[in-house]
């Protein structure tokens, strides 16, 4: 295996030969770069299947009541990936008419597909309503009556199935950018000024609207599974000053995962233990029901599954004695450094077991002085054309990027067992000088 610190963030089916080469599945990566063209993005099925059977086993031993594991689909999405997904008995949360068509076309059941948003269209509330969707998170006071309203204009007497999203006062310890608990955060029906409690009175009374369920997103990469167990304690605390037991019940997602081996533990049992521990005690407490416990994984679900292939380009040592390596993609393909000073690691594909390794800053082609892909790693002495490997792309990279500098987005490969499947094409210019995807 490649070295031995970062095992843990390279897909489960990574293997390195004895020359120190490293495979995926047992796919030669550089052949698949010639193919396909750098960068490259590759999600191993192996370590998905795996994440999703772990998931699943844990939820066995420790919640004693129905649950679905619900994808997020904004982690990474494409209609290859829906197939993939839906075929694995989940569940998934849209926020979006691209995302909700996808998971349509790959087979989602509608009763497994709930729509987030705080600020959802029409055609996305309409289109939710006509599937008639698990749930839709309805995230303020202005959605409920706006959507009450248009439920109430259906002709088919469906009321509209609706969960809340409330906002607990907690602290999320992530970056401010992917924090949504905080008092001030954009999302979701705060408790503290009494609109999460308004909102399920409001609910309850209408005779267009069902509301089956409560639901909170704290915030993402989180590694504290104490911050799950307060908001809960929460959410039921409201939910007993309002008389109103949950049917369903969403602790959102947001459990971490590790991008460079000093990240902390992203045991998915210290997540699902403090979660499931802490509704089995509400509920215990209140003597209700146990409520179907629907969690919506992202990140640690696709992350560690996906790695970004780069080919080196120019190499240069700045005045203050700076080792820069510049590949060929960069803040267009995974912009989450520049959003937020995300860390990864990086290895060369030919030398994963390097001797001698140098501290280098891993830079992007675009034009940017932030397109930095890591500031620091250490790596071996590379050459033009050598593939670099960046592990745990598979969250909030593809699904981020852009076309800056009208880069086409990277093809995306799925390896299996089997084989390699394309999960979506390398896109092309057209007439106007726009990409698409062939
Ligand atoms: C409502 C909701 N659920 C789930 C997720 C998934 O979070 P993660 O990918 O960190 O698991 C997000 C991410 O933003 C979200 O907003």
């Amino acid at each position: 295996m490649p070295s031995i610190n970062l095992t843990p963030l390279l897909p489960i089916s990574a293997d390195t030969s004895p020359q120190g080469i490293l495979t995926i599945a047992n796919q030669d990566l550089d052949l698949l770069a010639d193919q396909y063209g750098t960068p490259l993005y590759l999600y191993d099925a192996a370590t998905i299947r795996y994440q999703v059977n772990t998931l699943n086993r844990l939820l066995e031993q420790v919640y004693p009541g129905e649950s679905l594991v619900a994808y997020a689909a904004k982690a990474y999405f494409s209609e290859g990936l829906s197939h993939k997904l839906a075929a694995m008995g989940l569940g998934i949360d849209v926020v979006s008419l691209g995302e909700l068509e996808l998971a349509l076309r790959g087979g989602f059941p509608p009763g497994a597909i709930h729509l987030h948003g705080n600020n959802k269209s029409e055609a996305e509330l309409s289109a939710a309503l006509q599937i008639n969707a698990q749930a839709i998170v309805v995230d303020n006071l202005d959605e409920l009556y706006w959507l009450e309203n248009l439920a109430s204009r259906r002709r088919d007497n469906h009321k509209a199935r609706i969960w809340l999203r409330v906002t607990p006062t907690v602290q999320g310890h992530t970056h401010a950018h992917i924090d949504t608990s905080g008092a001030n955060s954009k999302f979701g029906l705060h408790i503290e000024n009494g609109q999460a409690a308004a909102a399920i009175r409001y609910a309850r009374a209408s005779a267009w609207l069902d509301l089956a369920g409560l639901h909170t997103h704290l915030g993402s990469q989180l590694f504290d599974p104490h911050t799950y167990r307060e908001a809960i304690h929460q959410l039921y605390q409201l939910a007993q000053s309002e008389h109103f037991q949950p049917q369903e019940f969403s602790p959102g997602g947001g459990w971490g995962v590790r991008y460079t081996a000093n990240d902390p533990d992203d045991n998915y049992a210290l997540w699902l233990g403090a979660v499931c521990a802490a509704v089995v005690e509400e509920c215990a407490r209140l003597g209700w029901p146990l409520p179907r416990l629907v969690l919506e994984p992202g990140r640690s679900l696709v992350g560690r599954a996906g790695v970004a292939l780069y080919r080196v380009g120019a190499q240069k040592t700045t005045p203050s004695g700076l080792r820069l390596i510049a590949v060929d993609g960069g803040l267009a393909d995974n912009p989450r450094h520049a959003l937020y000073q995300a860390r990864y690691t990086a290895l060369a594909v030919r030398q994963a077991n390097p001797g001698a390794t140098s501290q280098a800053r891993l830079v992007g082609k675009f034009c940017e002085s932030g397109d930095v892909l890591i500031p620091e790693v250490l790596l071996p002495q590379v050459e033009r054309g050598d593939l670099i490997l960046v592990p745990v792309a598979g969250a909030y990279q593809l699904s981020m990027s852009s076309n800056y500098n009208l880069a086409p987005r990277p093809a995306v490969l799925w390896l299996a067992e089997n084989g390699v499947e394309l999960l979506q094409k390398r896109e092309v210019p057209n007439q106007s000088g726009w990409w698409m995807l062939p």
